[in-house]
């Protein structure tokens, strides 16, 4: 079996034909999606205007930002913010994160008082401000203590509870399936897994040997998360790992339509188009109203900076015109800005050409890690 951090990406003949039954809709508890496409939970990013974006466009379920379990902070505006989830479509999914039982208890009850609808442990974020005070996923080194944190967190709260892991601490201590079962034996309504362990953050071609693994013991819903970037991906993991849904991140920087384009793809085995340069345009332009109008304008104009570098990223002319864009103040030259920008997009033609150093591709460029800064150590 391939290593994670150095996997190709490769995954067996075994993945095809492809089993339409696989594709049936995820149930956590007593929410049943309409698909099993899910959200990856981001900090900084899976914000509730994006949530609300991708449930639109075609996404199952958003899981929020993580919230911290420590409630001196939620006082603060950005816990407040996290915690408001006005008109947002069901199931409303949010990740709590931290060490202990009790805060994290504590936690999962003040958010539910909040709106939420799932609660999701973080266990899987490797960001060093987190893992230094062993939450996220250097919390995967202590299994007895994930027992006490699950058995109080599904004890304190009658949503159910969803856990977000990674394969292990590294290479040699992964013990995605030991984790699984504490999971399942304690109540936990649903595992998401992200084909890495936390030493390899986010480098290297994620694994689904060991999500098949996991998949073939347990009962609970498996979620297999990492590098599902296109919908043919999205088939092949389904198929190889026999998981009940997907979960997808990065990929979905800047695409929120790619959810549509996969269920589609699901359905059909056919793809889409891509959308229209009109379209892209009215989605962004709606995207950032929503943003302004959920932080204000001074935090919302930096927020809508880098989603509308992810929604240009790879296209012509875009490098000068997000520089450009990191000089503007206001929403109306963000606006002014974008428009003009997709003008001249929509003078090369209907659809949206992406061009990178070595040449035209009709895909984005590659994914990207940036972590937010308020998780960097
Ligand atoms: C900017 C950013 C922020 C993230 N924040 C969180 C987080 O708050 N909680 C969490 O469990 N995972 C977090 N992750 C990890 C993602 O949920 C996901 O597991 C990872 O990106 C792999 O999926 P992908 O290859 O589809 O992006 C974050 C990832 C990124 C890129």
């Amino acid at each position: 079996m391939p290593g994670e951090c150095d996997y190709n990406g490769a995954l067996s003949p075994r993945t095809f034909p492809f089993d339409p039954t696989r594709t049936s809709p995820l149930r956590i508890g007593p929410h049943q999606l309409k698909n099993n496409l899910i959200v990856a939970p981001m900090a900084g990013v899976t914000d509730r205007p994006f949530r609300q974006l991708c449930k639109t466009m075609g996404a199952g379920m958003a899981v929020s930002e993580m919230v911290a379990s420590n409630s001196l902070l939620w006082g603060s505006e950005k816990t407040k913010r996290r915690a408001n989830h006005d008109g947002e479509v069901d199931p409303i999914s949010v990740q709590i994160a931290g060490a202990d039982p009790q805060m994290l208890a504590d936690a999962a009850r003040y958010n539910v008082d909040q709106g939420a609808q799932i609660i999701d442990i973080n266990m899987g974020c490797p960001a060093k401000k987190i893992c230094n005070v062993m939450a996220g996923s250097a919390l995967l080194k202590d299994e007895p203590l994930v027992a006490r944190i699950l058995k109080a967190v599904v004890g304190a709260v009658d949503v159910p509870v969803t856990l977000k892991i990674r394969t292990g601490w590294d290479r040699d201590h992964r013990n995605a399936l030991m984790v699984a079962r504490i999971a399942e034996s304690s109540g936990i309504q649903a595992l998401a897994i992200h084909g890495r362990t936390r030493a390899c953050a986010y480098t290297g071609e994620a694994e689904y040997d060991t999500i098949a693994a996991v998949k073939a013991e347990i009962r609970i819903p498996v979620i297999a998360n990492g590098d599902i970037t296109t919908p043919e991906r999205v088939k092949q993991v389904l198929e190889y790992t026999k998981a009940d849904a997907v979960m997808i991140g990065r990929a979905a920087q800047g695409r929120p339509w790619m959810f549509r384009e996969i269920s589609h793809f699901l359905a059909t085995g056919k793809h889409l188009p891509p959308p229209a340069v009109e379209e892209i345009h009215r989605v962004l332009v709606a995207h950032l109203h929503d943003l302004y109008g959920f932080y204000g304008e001074q935090t919302g104009v930096r927020v809508a900076r880098k989603h509308i570098s992810w929604y240009t990223r790879g296209l012509a002319g875009s490098a000068a015109f997000r520089h450009g864009m990191n000089q503007l103040q206001t929403c109306a030259e963000q606006i002014d800005a974008v428009n003009g920008y997709f003008a001249e997009l929509s003078g090369l033609g209907e659809r949206l050409i992406y061009v990178e150093e070595t040449g035209v591709m009709n895909k984005p460029g590659r994914m990207e890690v940036e972590e937010p800064a308020e998780l960097a150590a």
